[in-house]
């Protein structure tokens, strides 16, 4: 079991942001959460990794249950790509010193990297096809560029669960399509960490997720077999909206009008 999630409700000012969650991710399961803005995707990942404790229910990760471990051991087993860590990153590393750093899961080197980290993080690098920016300084990266240096980071310490929040913000189409088939390419790979892909569009679900879990207002609204899912019955009570859903090129597509 890769996460087991029981029972669990998340209050903050005498308000639910999650309520009654209930959700496992096994082994060779690659899964995509889908949500609108404010549904509680953050806030989940957040407990995942073990910086905020549920008011109520059950938490596992990795077979190790919350209360009782250690979290920072356990963290160096979960890749985590989000904006929020992007913008605590120091922008005038190199692209080799930031990807080295998640091996350590620290912010920036206190040392110069060791040859054999070097070496790792060029070949995480060429697998994600941003080799040749090895020595740019971060901040001069174009953000699709970032991107891939970040997941590359989160890879470092070889986890065994990599969770990327909303990692095609900000991208552009030709650098979405990019970064999407890398991103199949490693769920595909030998010894793949298992996956945990945040988005809020559905085109942006690639086949690799099998599963997807769907969070509406802090609870889960459905969760299994993404095909089953993401059918134009559901995804119209999901959303509270008529909407049209059609699959082109294995990827799902949703129109509508307001
Ligand atoms: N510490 C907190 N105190 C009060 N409310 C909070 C706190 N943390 C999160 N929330 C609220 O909980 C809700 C869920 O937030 P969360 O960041 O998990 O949403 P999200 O699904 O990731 O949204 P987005 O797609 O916009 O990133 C939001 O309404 C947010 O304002
Ligand atoms: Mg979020």
């Amino acid at each position: 079991m890769v996460i087991s999630i029981k029972d669990v409700s998340i209050s903050r000012n005498a308000k639910y942001i999650l309520k009654d969650i209930d959700w496992t991710v096994k082994d060779g399961e690659h899964w995509a959460i889908l949500g609108l803005n404010g549904s509680g995707k953050t806030t989940l990942l957040n407990m995942i990794n073990g910086y905020i404790f549920p008011s109520k229910g059950d938490v596992s990760v990795l077979g190790k249950s919350f209360g009782g471990y250690d979290l920072r051991e356990l963290r160096k087993s979960i890749g985590w790509v989000s904006t929020a860590l992007a913008e605590k990153l120091y922008g005038n590393e190199t692209a080799t010193e930031i990807v080295v750093s998640g091996r350590y899961a620290s912010i920036g080197l206190f040392e110069d990297p060791m040859d054999e980290d070097v070496e790792n993080s060029m070949e995480i690098m060429d697998l994600l096809d941003c080799g040749h920016l090895s020595d740019r300084l971060y901040n001069t990266l174009s953000q699709g560029e970032k991107q891939r240096v970040l997941i590359a980071r989160g890879l470092m310490a070889k986890p065994e669960l990599l969770i990327l929040d909303e990692p095609c913000s900000g991208l552009d189409m030709f650098s979405r399509e990019k970064l999407l088939s890398t991103i199949d390419k490693l769920g595909r790979s030998e010894n793949a960490p298992t996956l945990i892909y945040v988005t809020h569009q559905t085109e942006e679900i690639l086949p690799i997720f099998s599963h997807t879990l769907l969070m509406r207002r802090g609870e889960v609204h459905s969760k299994g077999y993404t095909k089953d899912l993401l059918t134009q019955e559901n995804l119209t009570d999901f959303f509270e909206t008529q909407v049209n859903c059609s699959i082109s090129k294995d990827r799902y597509l949703v129109d509508f009008d307001i």
